[in-house]
């Protein structure tokens, strides 16, 4: 073990917006890779927490809450619920799931904001900001729509462009309109606080440069936008909802979301660890610190984040920031608006939460490039790696045991050059695998364990036990332990099939005591009762398929 194991580890993954449901993009980048770390980690015996939070500041928000005329508190509440319970089905539970809204971080957001102050990083400017006199409400962002100075798209919001993707300055955009009563805003001035980003070239270049555990494509071009020149950020809103600003003369104003947000994943994370003051930033500086994001909000993680917290002067940065890109659905990009999108929900009725898992795991790497989901590739990875090799070879050398064997694990002979040979590619699979998941490399790692569940089956091939020959019960008893080594691998990545695995074994010590390192050996001893087998995996058929081509019309 090196020094480090004793590290405490930090795992957050982005928070999702509390005003729609998770789809499956926000699985295959954001919820699910991290959790894949932890639950290794935690077979590995390291101290290790994961925590997320609905984020439920904000005008889109407070927006969504209006128009279904509800209390924009019991708005995000639901969100909340729904997303833990979504998680749930995938077996991706947080140690804690909480709020940016919660007190708690309204507190750290607050102390946050008077120490930047304090540190001289906070000033104040007049900006013009659309005013709607018939709502007597400031405009911000979303809250009006007009037409692209640029490409001339119609109905974009008065802060970006989704159509040319380019970010615009309030009095920008042309034509405005209130959305929510339709009439022309007008120009009001209105003090604002800005963060002094570019105060922070410099020591961002720096950090960018020295952290052996950023990614090197994403550091290369965020190195290029402080290179163009970084500008201070207006964090104020003239909503009223939002972490209130903690100044005399801001009555009435709050902080951006994107201020709040991030700063929810060190109030979470010590909530969970159930730290705080000192002892919690002890317990954070001292930690391994992994922010798992989405590509769209790299700007956010890899500037605002590390600059905040470089100002505020007291929580450590992160030492790995994993960035995915996008998941195309059919080739195409996930659309709110027009609803190409599968979610979480309707996903989980038709399929066992592990395909997923399997599938998005297999095709999404640890880089910005987007991955594909397309259906017939599902199907195909499910039948032929899930079903027709790990499945296959987990209900034959069970099913040997239960019709040769009245369900007893054989006493083996001594081991020959085939039983050695496997056992040493069980060993070097454990290693292997974990070496690639201790890198980040998820999608690797599963293609590691398919490779082995291969190797088993040819060894089961070539033992042919169904030849009777002496050699038969060595080769039932190392091929249950071989099944037993396939339910630790798995475990990470499919945590509902491996359970299902390790229990036709009947052990009576749970996978998790045996841990990640006892992979390699020989766990299930001879002269052990085992349940009756039951294939884990069932076909993906056409049928299926047809229900899911329905949900997206
Ligand atoms: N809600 C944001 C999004 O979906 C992500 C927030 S992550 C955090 O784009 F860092 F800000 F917390
Ligand atoms: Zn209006």
């Amino acid at each position: 073990m090196d020094e480090l194991s004793q590290q405490d580890v930090i795992i957050t993954a982005a928070l999702p917006y509390a005003y729609d449901d998770l789809h499956l993009g926000h699985v295959a980048s954001t919820h699910l890779p991290p959790d894949i770390l932890y639950r290794y980690l935690k077979l590995k015996g390291r101290r290790v927490i994961q925590v997320c939070a609905s984020d439920d500041f904000g005008t889109p928000i407070l927006i969504a809450a209006e128009k279904q005329g509800k209390d924009p508190a019991e708005y995000v509440a639901r969100w909340n619920a729904r997303f833990r319970e979504d998680l749930e089905k995938l077996g991706i539970v947080y140690d804690l799931f909480d709020r940016t809204s919660s007190p708690e971080n309204v507190q750290m957001v607050q102390r946050f904001f008077t120490k930047l102050d304090e540190n001289g990083y906070i000033f104040v400017s007049e900006v013009d900001q659309f005013y709607c006199e018939f709502d007597r409400k400031y405009l911000p962002d979303r809250y009006v729509k007009g037409k692209c100075p640029y490409c001339g798209a119609e109905e974009q919001y008065s802060d970006v462009c989704e159509n040319c993707g380019r970010t615009l300055q309030p009095g920008q955009i042309l034509a405005p309109h209130c959305s929510i009563c339709g009439r022309p805003p007008v120009l009001r001035k209105s003090a604002h606080y800005f963060f002094k980003l570019s105060a922070f070239a410099k020591k961002l270049e720096d950090w960018l440069v020295g952290t052996p555990g950023l990614q090197g494509d994403v550091k290369n071009y965020v190195l290029n936008w402080i290179k163009d020149g970084l500008q201070d950020w207006d964090i104020t809103r003239d909503i009223p909802w939002g972490v209130p600003i903690p100044l005399e003369d801001a009555q009435g104003k709050v902080l951006y979301g994107w201020f709040d947000n991030h700063l929810c994943y060190i109030t979470t994370a010590l909530k969970a660890a159930g730290k705080s003051g000192e002892e919690g930033r002890r317990y954070w500086n001292g930690a391994k610190l992994y922010h798992f994001i989405g590509k769209d909000i790299v700007y956010h993680h890899y500037l605002f984040l590390p600059s905040m917290r470089m100002g505020e002067g007291e929580y450590k940065l992160p030492d790995y920031i994993p960035t995915r890109g996008h998941l195309l659905l059919l080739g195409k990009k996930v659309s709110r608006s027009k609803r190409w999108m599968i979610t979480v929900r309707e996903f989980v009725e038709h399929f066992p939460p592990d395909y997923l898992r399997f599938y998005l795991t297999r095709i999404t790497p640890l880089s910005q490039a987007d991955s594909n989901f397309d259906l017939k590739e599902f199907a195909d990875k499910i039948n032929n790696e899930l079903v027709a090799s790990v499945g296959n070879f987990v209900y034959r050398a069970l099913s040997f045991v239960q019709t040769k064997h009245g369900g007893v694990v054989p006493e083996p002979g001594t081991p020959g050059a085939a039983d050695e040979a496997v056992l040493a590619e069980l060993r070097s699979a454990v290693k292997d695998t974990g070496e690639l998941v201790e890198q980040g490399h998820y999608d690797r790692a599963l293609r590691r364990v398919l490779d082995f569940s291969a190797a088993c089956n040819q060894y089961f091939q070539k033992k042919a036990p169904w030849e009777n020959n002496d050699d038969e019960p060595t080769a039932v008893f190392y091929s249950c332990n071989l099944v037993a080594g396939l339910a630790t691998l798995l475990a990470p990545f499919l945590p509902h099939s491996s359970q299902k695995i390790w229990d036709q074994l009947s052990f009576g010590r749970k996978l998790e005591d045996f841990g990640w390192d006892s992979a390699g050996g020989l766990r299930v001893e001879a002269g052990r009762k085992i349940s009756e087998p039951k294939p884990v995996f069932r076909k993906v058929e056409e049928a299926d398929l047809g229900k899911v081509r329905v949900l997206l019309g």
